[in-house]
């Protein structure tokens, strides 16, 4: 299968080098709005770069989208257009209007559209999923996440971002729906700027916590910031009747025990996504070949982007109202 990959910045060319390796991939052409960047990354792997955005789409048999986020809605609309199968990195958008008339456009032609939210493809959630889904887990109590990244962006991504509900926690929130099964009713929210004051000038936080009430009643709680000393510690713990579980504990997990004897540091903790979620990204890709073969459906549709949004919506309204924001209000 021929595939375009559209926008070859820090996560484009990552996906450049893991699709070089993806099983039933027989060409990758690459293409950017800045064509030397295209050119190198392409020099780099030993693969095409096309003069254009049009042109490497029109070539191809299927299009991976992982240009800036304010460009996806116009790709997604300009690939599925020319028929071709469509991976797009998440979000679709950052605001529900512009997402909401992207799911209207693929949902009334039946595009395949799959969207990259990669942990759907990690070992552990894959075993949480399991484990909720079999009823081993029992009765959901409580689930905890945790998403701490080890350093904040830089300047220039903060006002573009969304901020950290809509950038980062929008992760966690696909997360829930996908391990539970279950839908958000309502949330939570509140944050501060405890580190980074840059962040304050774009109204936005450097630490978020939010409560989300599930369809079940069952409680998650999330904490999201944009630092942590030791590494990326990406995390969900799962409390139920039935069994006691986390994702995302493993040796390389930025923690230490305080308790005499326990865990210390480890020598070479996961430093940033790309190390954490590496065989995820490999799978998710892997996935997308087969969704673009016509062999499986898409496994992350734009509802399912769509609605982690909404949640991401409705914590941005809950921490600037100061109150818990039902998701019907969030159209
Ligand atoms: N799933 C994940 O874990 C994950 C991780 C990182 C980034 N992302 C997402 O991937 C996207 C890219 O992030 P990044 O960190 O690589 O950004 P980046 O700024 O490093 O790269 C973006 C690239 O897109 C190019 N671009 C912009 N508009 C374009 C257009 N219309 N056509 C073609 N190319 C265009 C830019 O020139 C740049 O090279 C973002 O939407 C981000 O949310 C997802």
């Amino acid at each position: 299968m021929h595939l375009a990959l559209i926008g070859t910045g820090r996560i484009g060319r990552y996906h450049a080098a893991l699709l070089t390796s993806t099983p039933g991939v027989t060409a990758i052409t690459v293409a950017d709005v800045d064509q030397p960047r295209a050119a190198a990354v392409a020099a780099d792997l030993g693969i095409e770069a096309a003069a254009s955005v049009t042109a490497a789409i029109t070539a191809a048999d299927a299009v991976v989208i992982a240009a800036a986020t304010d460009a996806h809605a116009d790709l997604i609309m300009e690939s599925t257009a020319a028929g071709k199968p469509t991976f797009c990195e998440k979000p679709i958008a950052l605001d529900l209007a512009s997402t909401r008339t992207v799911v209207d456009h693929v949902t009334a032609t039946g595009a395949t559209v799959h969207m990259g939210f990669q942990r759907r493809f990690d070992p552990g959630y894959r075993a949480a999923r399991q484990l909720v889904a079999t009823g081993e887990l029992g009765t959901i109590y409580v689930i905890r996440m945790v998403g701490h990244d080890p350093q904040p962006p830089h300047e220039a991504y903060i006002p573009v971002s969304g901020g950290l509900f809509r950038d980062f926690g929008v992760h966690d929130f696909d997360a829930i729906r996908y391990v539970t099964g279950d839908e958000v009713v309502e949330v939570y929210a509140d944050g501060a700027v405890l580190g980074f004051p840059v962040f304050a000038t774009y109204g936005d936080i450097d630490t978020g916590v939010a409560i989300l009430t599930l369809g079940s009643g069952a409680r998650a709680l999330l904490s999201s910031t944009r630092h942590n000393p030791h590494g990326y510690d990406i995390r969900m713990e799962l409390f139920g009747s039935g069994d006691s579980a986390v994702v995302g504990w493993d040796e390389r997990t930025p923690l230490r025990s305080l308790e005499p004897g326990g865990p210390q540091l480890p020598a070479d903790p996961y430093p940033d996504f790309q190390a954490r979620f590496r065989t995820a990204y490999q799978r998710e890709l892997a996935a997308f070949v087969e969704v673009a073969a016509g062999d499986r459906p898409s496994p992350c549709t734009v509802v399912d982007a769509l609605e982690a949004l909404r949640i991401a919506v409705a914590c941005d309204r809950s921490r600037a109202e100061h109150r818990p924001v039902r998701l019907e209000e969030v159209a």
